[in-house]
């Protein structure tokens, strides 16, 4: 199949949005742009389509997709009752970077659900997002636009690069602005649960529903608990290099890093290491990639880097790669989050 290119103006205009919402709105599949990562669209609303939303990327169909709207009332359209909670998140953060998790009803097919009675929900603030929307007249199902297994996307050339051939086209609407997957709130349990953090702090949650925990299954590998959201159980975000954090106080941390990327570079691997603005200059080893990820003064700029520094040393053919922690004051955990997968938990004290 030829995947076509759709561009986008700064404003968030396309001379084909009407070429794309018929693509959508006639089965097709359309990527494009949101202001966290770039999404691979459908009608929700089809089962058809999911089906190859999940062909299209490698997705295992039982891996829910977030289900796009434009309107709140789209919200009463698919829930069997809309919780109060996400009345106040609606008021506080839609259109944003945020998916809520409500009971469904059936306007939104199983195969969209990967066969949950839940539906999870995500009003985007993007104007090229919510004029496909708007112009398809369907309510878009879009998973991250990557080949499973690989970081998101956070520009157009990053989905075509994963699914040129195997989707009907891609609208690109330059680099996205947060660089993270929306924070999944969970509103079916009795105290509203993150399932997966983002750009929407927990603090800011709190603020404004009172007591929200975490999914206890996000703690990563020193727990049994199986996190409740089914894509954040799956390998992801890995680079096709040996990805390690390192940890500890800074001078430790370079330290560490430095006879580290030595060491693999002298035993004949090709080594990146991933530093912040702040240090990038304090490794200095011949032949050895160093990348910056943004600054630490700065922390929305490393999430927003994040995903394509992973794909840019894919890119370069590195090995092993050494990268310091980001676990910056407000976002760090949803970095972190990432991060670690990325690594497959493999985290040196140094
Ligand atoms: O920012 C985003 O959320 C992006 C953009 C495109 O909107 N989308 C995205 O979708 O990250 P995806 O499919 O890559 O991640 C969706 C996550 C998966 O971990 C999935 O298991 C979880 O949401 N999920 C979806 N529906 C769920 C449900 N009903 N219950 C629990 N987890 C659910
Ligand atoms: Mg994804």
């Amino acid at each position: 199949m030829e995947t076509k290119m759709f561009k986008a103006a700064e404003d968030g205009t396309c001379d084909e949005m009407a070429e794309a919402g018929r693509i959508i709105r006639d089965g097709g599949l359309v990527a494009f742009p949101t202001e966290t990562v770039y999404g691979l669209g459908g009608d929700a609303a089809s089962a058809q389509s999911s089906e190859k939303i999940y062909a299209a990327k490698g997705r295992p169909s039982d891996n829910p997709l977030i289900v796009h709207i434009a309107e709140f009332s789209q919200l009463e359209e698919i829930a069997s009752s809309v919780p109060e909670a996400a009345g106040k998140l609606n008021d506080a953060f839609w259109p944003g970077p945020l998916t809520m998790i409500v009971n469904k009803n059936d306007v939104i097919p199983y195969e969209t659900t990967g066969g949950l009675d839940t539906v999870a929900v995500r009003m985007p603030s993007h104007p090229v997002a919510r004029a496909l929307i708007k112009e398809s007249g369907c309510m878009i199902a879009a998973p991250s636009a990557n080949t499973s297994g690989r970081p998101s996307p956070t520009c157009a050339q990053h989905v075509w690069e994963d699914l040129n051939g195997k989707i009907d086209g891609i609208i690109d609407g330059g680099s996205v602005d947060i660089g993270l997957e929306s924070t999944i709130i969970d509103l079916t349990e009795d105290v509203p649960t993150i399932l997966r953090p983002g750009y929407i702090t927990q603090d800011m949650l709190t603020e404004v529903l009172g007591e929200v925990r975490l999914d206890p299954g996000l703690q990563g590998e020193n727990t049994n608990v199986r996190p409740k959201a089914p894509g954040m159980r799956y390998k992801h975000y890995a680079p096709k290099g040996n990805l390690k954090i390192v940890t500890g106080e800074e001078e430790a941390v370079i330290a560490k890093i430095t006879a580290l990327a030595k060491e693999a570079k002298d035993s004949g691997y090709s080594v990146g290491i991933l530093a912040a603005e702040e240090t990038k200059d304090a490794y200095n080893i011949d032949g050895v990639d160093v990348v910056t990820i943004g600054a630490r003064d700065d922390e929305d700029s490393i999430a927003r880097h994040l995903f394509g520094v992973l794909r840019r040393f894919d890119a370069d053919q590195i090995q092993v790669i050494f990268s310091e922690d980001f676990n910056t004051p407000r976002i760090g955990m949803a970095i972190m989050n990432r991060l670690l997968k990325a690594a497959a938990h493999q985290v040196i004290e140094a």
